[in-house]
């Protein structure tokens, strides 16, 4: 049953904080309780953005520095957000998306050491006024996290992002409860730590509460005749 407006739901965290396995979990109970879901994510969700997705990710830009990473990202997310996840939302789906703007602010932001005003340039032009309507943000010592991380990766080794060190990835755990700090009706802090179980039943919560919102603020059509 689509929405009036479609509702877009971000995940944000560090590195193995369970987010993927949670998207698609949630997209599941949505699903079953009669909901239009799409999933995605980034850097991808779209052919444009697949594209570059592979350049960020293998390390390849990492040599013409921060700036030309940041740029690559948004230039894939403005890709996605107009190709992808706009026109979902204009058709009344609910858009799961694993990772948004805020891995930026945080990755190339906080931990890439660029300017703040730079950062939210790309922000404003990536986004054009497509913003999560909640983010769930996981949060987990950065230890617990590489370690997991550590373990799905096997044998494959560490993407580019993956591979700083322990420090790096706990300021970035600081600057997603930042994030959350500063916008409240956006945001929800989720501790990851918990099973995966309860952390499955906390997010289809804090999804559904925004569903019935949706519902009552959409127009209504009772009483119309077909
Ligand atoms: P990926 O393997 O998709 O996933 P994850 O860590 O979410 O399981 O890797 C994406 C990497 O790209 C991750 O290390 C975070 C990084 N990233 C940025 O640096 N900036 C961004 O804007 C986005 C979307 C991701």
């Amino acid at each position: 049953m689509p929405l009036a407006k479609g509702l877009f739901v971000t995940f944000e965290g560090g590195e193995g904080a369970g987010k993927s396995t949670q998207l698609r979990l949630l997209a599941d109970s949505l699903r079953a309780l009669g909901r239009e879901v799409l999933t995605t994510r980034e850097p991808g969700g779209s052919v444009g953005a697949e594209a570059v997705r592979h350049v960020l990710l293998s390390g390849a830009a990492e040599a013409f520095g921060v700036r030309m990473e940041a740029i690559l990202f948004a230039a894939a997310r403005s890709d996605h957000v107009e190709e992808v996840i706009r026109p979902a939302l204009a058709k009344g789906t609910i858009v799961l998306c694993d990772r948004f703007m805020d891995s930026s602010r945080v990755y190339q932001g906080i931990t890439g050491n660029l300017e703040p005003a730079f950062v939210e340039t790309l922000e404003r032009v990536a986004i054009n006024g497509v913003v999560p309507d909640r983010t769930v943000i996981f949060d987990l010592p950065a230890t617990i996290g590489l370690e997991r991380a550590q373990r799905r990766a096997g044998d494959d080794s560490p993407d580019r992002f993956e591979k700083e060190e322990l420090e790096t990835h706990e300021k970035r755990r600081e600057a997603f409860l930042d994030i959350a700090n500063a916008d409240p009706d956006r945001c929800r802090v989720i501790d990851a730590t918990q099973s995966a179980e309860a952390i499955a039943a906390e997010v289809l919560g804090l999804v559904e509460s925004l569903l019935a919102n949706a519902e009552v603020s959409a127009p209504s059509n009772a009483g119309s005749t077909p």
